[in-house]
């Protein structure tokens, strides 16, 4: 058992992990700025906003594993880089693990390049939180051998309009692109749970991204 502090445990992604975790019996709270409408059994839900100095640090104390599951959208556009170095710094000093959910701009369409976010179909609405996000995965590459962090992107069809089923089945890859024999990278939300909390449970990326799709 883990104890695991979600930041954004109440968004697509992080309730996502917030429920495969709790449902794991691991010892759950999520941070955010709204109290959830519907909470899961178990999990310890607290308000904070993480650009209040103070909550960084709550959500680091007595963690073993920090999810960062914020998305730099409205008041965090453009803050998500100083927030996650923050939490770097409080997560190593406390000797914890950091997973971050981080995007599919990232990933490359084909070992060497270019990166999804660099095609002319990529939508310019994503543009921005894209190259935030993967700004974030520069950082983290580029931190401390000392901080424990993994990084986890999705396939591109991620997100509430495509929350699909848990199956249980699914690839997980590196830094190239996953996409199934009709040329779609989807994973729906309960799957890229499960992939999320398999690896806290049973690290097998540490100072690594990798994706995971059908
Ligand atoms: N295919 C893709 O590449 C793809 C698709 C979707 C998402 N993503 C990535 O996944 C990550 C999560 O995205 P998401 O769509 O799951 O986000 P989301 O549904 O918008 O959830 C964001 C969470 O963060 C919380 N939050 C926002 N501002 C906060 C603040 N200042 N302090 C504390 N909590 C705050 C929100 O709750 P409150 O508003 O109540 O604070 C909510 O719990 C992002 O990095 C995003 O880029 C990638």
């Amino acid at each position: 058992m883990a104890r695991i502090t979600v930041l954004g445990g109440t968004g697509y992604a992080g309730g996502n992990i917030v429920r495969e975790a709790a449902s794991r019996g691991h010892e759950v709270t999520s941070i955010s700025r709204n109290a959830p409408q519907e909470k899961v059994s178990g999990v310890t839900y607290v308000t904070g906003d993480v650009l209040d100095p103070g909550v960084v640090d709550q959500a680091v104390a007595g963690a073993d594993v920090v999810v960062e599951a914020l998305s730099p959208r409205g008041a965090l556009e453009g803050t998500i880089g100083s927030v996650v170095q923050k939490l770097s710094a409080a997560v190593q000093a406390a000797g914890a693990r950091l997973g971050v959910v981080g995007g599919a701009g990232s990933l490359l369409v084909a070992p060497g390049g270019p990166a999804v976010a660099a095609a002319d179909d990529f939508p310019d609405a994503f543009k921005g939180e894209a190259a935030e996000m993967a700004a974030v995965l520069e950082d983290l590459r580029a931190s401390d051998e000392a901080l424990d962090w993994f990084y986890v992107s999705p396939a591109g069809d991620f997100g509430p309009w495509a929350a699909g089923e848990h199956t249980g089945t699914f690839r997980l890859g590196g830094d190239v692109l996953l996409v199934d024999e009709t040329g779609s990278s989807t994973i729906s939300g309960a799957d890229f749970a499960q992939a999320f909390v398999d690896e806290i449970e049973q690290p097998a990326h540490r100072r690594q991204r990798f994706t995971v799709a059908y």
